[in-house]
């Protein structure tokens, strides 16, 4: 049954799982996935532009915000169990999927795995690529750093990377919020994550057997998933449309929420409005 709201507590995959359910009842589903180190608050403004034509759920990955962090390895593909098994707990059978870099890297995974299960995709600020050797070992560089000088710090030199330059200067409330969410994760968790991503395996060898409408979102100055990762996504997903996100970084759907939540609904009205469903039109 379902329960709507903020911050719910739902069993799945043997771990407390924590979500907001917003929208009307039997409006079609959009379900939301947070990048690293972030939480289900980073789409609180695309959940309220949404919620009105559609039931829109945000959840906290495990190990962040206030889902519980279990006792497993974290990988992309326990997430990706996590994520079906909220969908089976909130009784969803398919739902519209729309993931931020590490939010995407499981969109991804979870489209490989289970295509039945969704029925569009939206990808942010992602790649299809696995770490390379230099991605891994500053992954390892990180940790160290961690173990040695905290979160904080890890917090304050990822957060240089995360923004466009224009943001430094008009989103100085964004990035205080963003930081807040960061230092709030547990070292074990980041910990744990960073050794999930570094380990993950590509998605590219299978884009081309994507059937359902996809999006695909970049910010213009986005330095960790650039515009050249969201191209080659768009070139090798078939009827795929792709835009870029001014003044907007890693963090588009932060950085210039206006411009991603109309790409946003233009996708999904037309998408859902059945006039399209093959998203044809190319935009770059
Ligand atoms: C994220 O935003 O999820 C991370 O930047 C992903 C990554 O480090 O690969």
């Amino acid at each position: 049954m379902r329960n709507p709201g903020k911050n719910i507590k739902i069993t799945a995959n043997n771990i407390t799982v924590n979500y907001n359910d917003e929208g009307p009842e039997n409006a079609p589903v959009m379900i939301f996935i947070h990048g690293f180190p972030f939480s289900k608050e980073m789409w609180n403004k695309q959940m309220a532009a949404l919620r009105e034509k559609y039931r829109v759920i945000s959840y906290d990955i495990r190990g962040h915000g206030n889902s519980w962090s279990g006792t497993d390895d974290f990988t992309i593909e326990l997430f990706v169990k996590d994520l079906l098994s909220l969908m089976d707990a909130l009784e969803i059978e398919k739902a519209a999927l729309c993931g931020l870099s590490m939010g995407g890297y499981i969109a991804l995974k979870a489209m490989e795995n289970h295509p039945y299960r969704f029925e569009s995709l939206i990808l942010c600020d992602t790649s299809c690529k696995a770490d390379s050797p230099e991605a891994k070992e500053k992954r390892m560089k990180a940790i160290d750093g961690i173990l040695k000088n905290g979160v904080e710090q890890f917090a304050a030199d990822s957060l240089k990377n995360f923004f466009a330059q224009e943001s430094f200067i008009s989103k100085k409330d964004v990035i205080t919020e963003v930081r807040e969410i960061m230092v709030n994760t547990s070292e074990k968790s980041i910990i744990k994550t960073l050794l999930a991503l570094s380990k993950r395996k590509e998605t590219c060898p299978t884009l081309w057997k994507i059937k359902v409408p996809v999006l695909i979102l970049v910010g213009e100055e986005d330095k960790i998933t650039p515009p050249e990762a969201a191209q080659f996504m768009h070139e090798e997903i078939n009827g795929s449309v792709m835009s870029v996100i001014e003044n907007a970084g890693h963090l588009s759907n932060l950085e210039n929420p206006d411009q991603f939540n109309e790409q946003l609904k233009r996708f999904l009205d037309n998408k859902v409005g059945g006039q399209k469903t093959g998203g044809q039109e190319k935009e770059i």
